[in-house]
């Protein structure tokens, strides 16, 4: 008999399907709290935090890893993978903020800078970013190689983008690890491009800052389904 057969005959064999006869575990996660147990309790889970902290609740390469895992799984318009990422961490997360902290001192009236200042300290409190780009070589390049389609390339681009930042603050949000998700681009571009060698082609979509929780996020509204959906049946 075959392994085919075999199964095919362990599942004939059986009078009923098989119910569950455990509730579904509850994991704890390594910051201490319990693992969403389904997809909507994870989106649930994952909000803006501001107040975040350095003491990540895994290891910097295993976080690294996450963030590159849920990028790479990320769909993109022909699976054309235009997504980029720069992962910053410790020191060179805070450089990424001093840099911003230079180009809002050129921009931002002297006497509210103070205020600015503060609220990119609490950003660097955090332990990292991610820095999301689209490489626009890839996007012209399918506007070459698929012309009927040119004007589309760079809003798939750009929804790929927003796909792949949703999948890092979720996967982030899975391992109790809180973000906010910021936009200092343009601003910070070139700045971003020279002090990491950042491929030209390369541009800046958003960044997301990512750290231990400090407190939890605020409330959230919602507008109306009525508002919202349309259901037809
Ligand atoms: C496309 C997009 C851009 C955003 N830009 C910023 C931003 O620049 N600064 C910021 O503090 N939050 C930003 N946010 C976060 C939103 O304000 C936040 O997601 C929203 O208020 C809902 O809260 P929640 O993330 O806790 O569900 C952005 C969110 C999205 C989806």
């Amino acid at each position: 008999m075959n392994s085919f057969q075999r199964i095919l005959n362990s599942l004939l064999s059986r009078e009923q399907p098989v119910a569950p006869t455990t509730t579904p575990l509850e994991f704890t996660t390594l910051s201490g709290g319990v693992m969403p147990e389904n997809y909507l309790a994870l989106a649930k889970q994952r909000r803006t935090i501001y107040a975040l902290g350095k003491d990540l609740p895994l290891p910097e390469d295993d976080v690294v890893q996450t963030i590159q895992d849920a990028i790479k799984q990320a769909p993109s318009a022909f699976n054309s993978q235009s997504s980029r990422a720069l992962i910053l961490l410790g020191n060179e997360h805070n450089k990424f903020w001093e840099l911003v902290r230079e180009q809002l001192r050129k921009i931002v009236p002297a006497e509210s800078f103070h205020a600015t200042s503060d609220k990119l300290d609490g950003f660097a409190a955090a332990a990292g970013s991610v820095l999301f780009f689209e490489d626009q070589g890839v996007v012209t390049a399918l506007q070459e190689q698929f012309a009927a389609y040119a004007d589309n390339f760079p809003i798939w681009s750009e929804h790929s983008s927003g796909i792949a930042q949703y999948a890092v603050w979720l996967a982030l949000a899975e391992k109790g690890i809180g973000a906010n998700l910021q936009h200092y681009n343009p601003l910070v571009d070139e700045d971003v491009q020279r002090t990491w060698n950042v491929p030209a082609s390369w541009k800046l979509r958003g960044h997301m800052n990512f750290g231990s929780i400090q407190a939890p996020a605020g409330d959230k509204t919602f507008i109306e389904d009525e508002k919202r959906f349309i259901v037809a049946k």
